[in-house]
């Protein structure tokens, strides 16, 4: 791959988004005139703080979201909240690539121009299942999705476009077995903390490859670690570990609008227009080394990604 065709159009995007686009879009063929910004997982949890933030800031704001119905009532809060009609709902299916695809193509055939990109969604699976594509539904949703989901949306980045993606302090437990990774989650059997851990490293190693590959053309890649959150994802389905976790846990975390707070200034904050190839927390820079910066599986993971994706490049 050279480094002049990553953000260059490889394919027209198709005329129809095949039933991927839901809610009330707002009116109008092409809207590249506004300022853009996608989220992934908009309907819950932080991405939805997320939505509302870039809403709030003027951003045609597009909510990309698995359970785009349940999320159709976050969109009229965001737009009750902020006064920002045009916020929308399109789906998307990440532990799906055609549907990564479908709903790429349909941005493309309407936009020209993408400000922010924030990778947020994610899951835990509690246990195994592939995909269509026979890969790891956590493996999918966490990391092959919105690698595809960037690679197919850089050709609307330039100067000033900025890529978040939402990592995790679990990073640093990860490994990456090659191929289980993808097809497993891991070598061993199937354990989903450690599949979770996976995927977040593999994140992490994506955000800082990918924030080198594209440091001259002004596009920023960062990674932002929420801390401990109190959303869906930590629901751990064990009744006894979460009646404990509502009661104690919960209430000494940070809320989702807390944790998304790192996320949403390194996409809207003045100061952190150049920063790029970093890991963040608490609106801080976190050094987390050589050993990942450079780490040595890093040009082997993307790779291996790629020969993943091609098909739907
Ligand atoms: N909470 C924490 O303590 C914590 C800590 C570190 C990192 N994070 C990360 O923060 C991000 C946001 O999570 P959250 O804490 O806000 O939890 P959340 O409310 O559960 O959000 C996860 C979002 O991902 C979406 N999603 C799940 N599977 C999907 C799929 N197959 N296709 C498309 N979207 C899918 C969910 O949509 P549906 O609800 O419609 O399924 C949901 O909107 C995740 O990447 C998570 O790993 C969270």
């Amino acid at each position: 791959m050279k480094l002049n065709e990553l953000n260059e159009s490889k394919t027209a995007p198709s005329k129809s988004p095949q039933g991927e686009t839901c809610g009330n879009s707002p009116s109008g063929e092409q809207e590249g005139g506004r300022r853009v910004a996608i989220i992934t997982g908009a309907g819950t949890g932080m991405g939805f703080e997320e939505a509302k933030a870039l809403a709030g800031k003027g951003f045609h704001t597009i909510m990309a979201c698995h359970h785009p119905e349940a999320a159709e009532a976050k969109r009229q809060e965001i737009i009750r909240e902020t006064g920002n009609e045009n916020v929308e709902v399109i789906g998307i299916e990440l532990a799906d690539l055609s549907s990564v695809r479908r709903f790429a193509d349909g941005i493309k055939s309407r936009f020209q121009h993408l400000d922010l990109l924030m990778n947020n969604a994610g899951t835990i699976q509690t246990g195994f299942h592939l995909t269509p594509d026979n890969i790891e539904h956590t493996v999918s949703v966490n990391y092959v999705g919105p690698y595809l989901l960037t690679r197919l949306l850089l050709p609307l980045m330039g100067e000033g476009s900025r890529i978040v993606n939402m990592a995790s302090l679990t990073y640093w437990m990860g490994r990456l077995d090659f191929p289980e990774f993808f097809t497993r989650g891991r070598k061993k059997g199937f354990h989903r903390i450690h599949i979770y851990c996976n995927t977040k490293l593999a994140i992490t190693l994506f955000t800082f490859h990918l924030a080198n590959l594209l440091k001259d053309k002004g596009i920023t890649v960062n990674a932002a670690d929420p801390w401990m959150v109190s959303t869906n994802i930590i629901h751990m389905h064990i009744p006894i570990i979460d009646f404990f976790g509502d009661h104690f846990f919960r209430p000494v975390i940070r809320t989702p609008r807390q944790g998304a707070d790192t996320a949403i200034r390194l996409l809207l904050d003045e100061d952190k227009a150049g920063q790029t190839g970093t890991f963040n927390r608490s609106n801080r820079i976190l050094d987390v080394g050589d050993k990942y910066y450079h780490h040595k599986q890093m040009q082997e993971l993307w790779d291996k990604t790629e020969d993943i994706v091609r098909k739907f490049l």
